[in-house]
């Protein structure tokens, strides 16, 4: 795989730095004195070293967290009105520093830096400014009570108040983009925030923070911690944390409910999914081909909705294999800083690893390999999106979130078959239908139990638009109005006159 990476000075610097914690307003070392480094997946060489949050950096982050949430001119006193300012300052930071941030996590994550300035850094940008305005409309109600036949004789309402000290553990997939569907909900709520972005990619999150600093946050309101998988299990187990909220494997997602039990600390989660396209013989293939591959192709499968199991009607079954194989074999893959490149490499050897023993899980199976299924090169973790038929049900590929980019392709002949198969999954994240008959769109659409569905599009997300998953991809939703819910809680105020 050619390496073209003219990295912009700013960016080179930034990665140079040896990066520190940012508690209560200052980089600070780690207590233990802990690194590790982050390496460019498309080259596997290192590119910055990073602290490892201890146990005690932990404590220090959540004892800042929450003296600036409890202190009676704490971020949850400060008014709503200067509460969105601050968090509209983020948005614009992030949209003007686009370009830097962009590179920093094609760099670090591997993903083409046009896809992460056009799409990442975007919509970034827009959802803290979606947030911002949430913080002068957070109301409550004033509520007739059903005990006291006439008004006058009792007053009651609710008041909705933050939620407290946060703990936000993040993935490598959209790093500073879940970052933001994190961080700007709890900020524009009041509560205050301790990050721990993935190890495999903090850098984004890290200069987020830098901005975050500049537009205003003060000190303790938003810290970040870098580490591993047990920096997040010690603020998880930690009993001055209010609220974790989770976005990463099912596996860690379950750990983490039970880690919670201790101080009974709200949970929410975003975890795995095996979503479903569906796309019936009366569909538009135009747009339904590219769709249908987009949706399991994009970011190289590293999505938490890739719908990895794509549901054809039998008639245009070939047509549909043929073309979105096609599709798959015209990616331009390579080096995620080379303008040409439309997908870069997965995350990391353990990925590189996991995806491709699904792989070979898919062909000892019996399953058959219309296209891709090898590892490109020898340096990077680059793989070649692959399509299989003949899968079953029984088969690891088209049962387990593959987290890469691998289709099964499959037929089906009528509606009810295939609600039902898409339905047999533990997962429930998203779906799309692809087809120009309205009432089976809709049809489909109410009998598919995932928490999004697209119509004729795959993978269109809103900062208004709620998103999370059903059954086993999670509890709670973020963005839009319902995201409120997972950083509110409601006091009821209830006076007999
Ligand atoms: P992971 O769930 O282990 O990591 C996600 C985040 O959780 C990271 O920040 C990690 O440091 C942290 N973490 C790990 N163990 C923890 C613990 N015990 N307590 C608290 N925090 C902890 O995911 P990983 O290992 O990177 O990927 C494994 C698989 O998970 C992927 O192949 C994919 O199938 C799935 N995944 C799903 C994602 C999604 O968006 N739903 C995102 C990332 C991974
Ligand atoms: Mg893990």
């Amino acid at each position: 795989m050619p390496v073209a990476t003219p990295v912009d000075g700013t960016v080179q610097d930034f990665t140079k730095r040896t990066h520190r914690l940012l508690i209560d307003g200052a980089w600070v070392e780690p207590a233990e004195g802990g690194t590790f480094v982050t390496r460019n997946p498309a080259t596997e060489e290192e590119l910055s070293s990073v602290a490892l949050a201890g146990s005690g950096d932990v404590d220090r982050a959540v004892a800042a967290a929450r003296r600036a949430f409890d202190d009676d001119h704490g971020w949850r006193t400060i008014s709503g009105a200067e509460r969105s300012k601050i968090v509209w300052r983020i948005g614009e930071l992030i949209e003007q520093h686009a370009d830097e941030l962009a590179l920093l996590e094609s760099l670090d994550n591997g993903k083409p830096v046009d896809l992460a300035r056009t799409i990442d850094m975007v919509f970034a940008g827009d959802l803290f400014r979606y947030m911002a305005g949430w913080s002068t409309k957070l109301e409550g109600d004033t509520i007739a009570l059903s005990s006291f036949p006439r008004p006058g004789q009792a007053h009651a309402y609710t008041v909705r108040e933050p939620v407290g000290v946060v703990a936000q553990i993040i993935p490598w997939n959209f790093p500073l983009l879940m970052a933001s569907w994190k961080v700007a909900p709890a900020l524009a709520c009041g509560c205050t925030v301790i990050l721990k972005p993935a190890e495999q990619t903090p850098l984004t999150a890290l200069r987020m923070a830098e901005l975050i600093q500049e537009a205003g946050v003060p000190d303790g309101v938003f810290n970040i911690l870098t580490g591993e998988g047990e920096t997040g299990a010690a603020l998880v187990a930690h009993p001055l944390v209010d609220k974790v909220a989770f976005t990463g494997s099912t596996e860690v997602g379950k750990s983490i409910v039970r880690a919670a039990a201790g101080n009974l600390k709200r949970v929410t989660l975003e975890l795995g999914g095996k979503s479903a396209s569906v796309v019936y013989d009366d569909a538009d293939l135009e747009t339904a081909i590219p769709n249908a591959a987009n949706a399991v192709f994009a970011n190289i499968g590293e999505c938490c909705t890739a719908a990895s199991r794509l549901y054809i009607q039998r008639s245009i079954y070939d047509e549909v294999v043929a073309g979105v194989s096609e599709v798959a074999r015209t990616i331009k893959i390579g080096v995620g800083t080379d303008p040409e490149s439309e997908m870069g490499p997965l995350i990391s050897s353990e990925q590189l690893e996991r995806v491709s023993g699904f792989i070979e899980a898919g062909r000892s199976d019996g399953a058959e390999l219309v296209t891709g299924g090898s590892r490109i090169g020898d340096t990077g973790y680059f793989i070649e999106p692959t399509v299989f038929t003949k899968t079953s049900p029984e088969m690891s590929i088209e049962r387990e979130e593959i987290f890469g980019p691998v289709v099964s392709a499959i037929p089906f002949d009528s509606f009810e078959e295939v609600v039902e198969r898409a339905n047999d999954t533990h997962y429930g994240l998203a779906a799309g239908v692809f087809t120009h008959d309205l009432k089976r769109a809709h049809q489909t659409a109410s009998l598919l139990r995932a928490g999004t569905v697209w119509i004729n599009t795959y993978n269109h997300n809103d900062p208004a638009l709620p998103f999370g998953g059903y059954k086993q991809s999670g509890w709670g939703r973020e963005m839009g109005h319902e995201v409120l819910d997972a950083y509110l809680q409601t006091k009821a105020v209830c006076a007999v006159l």
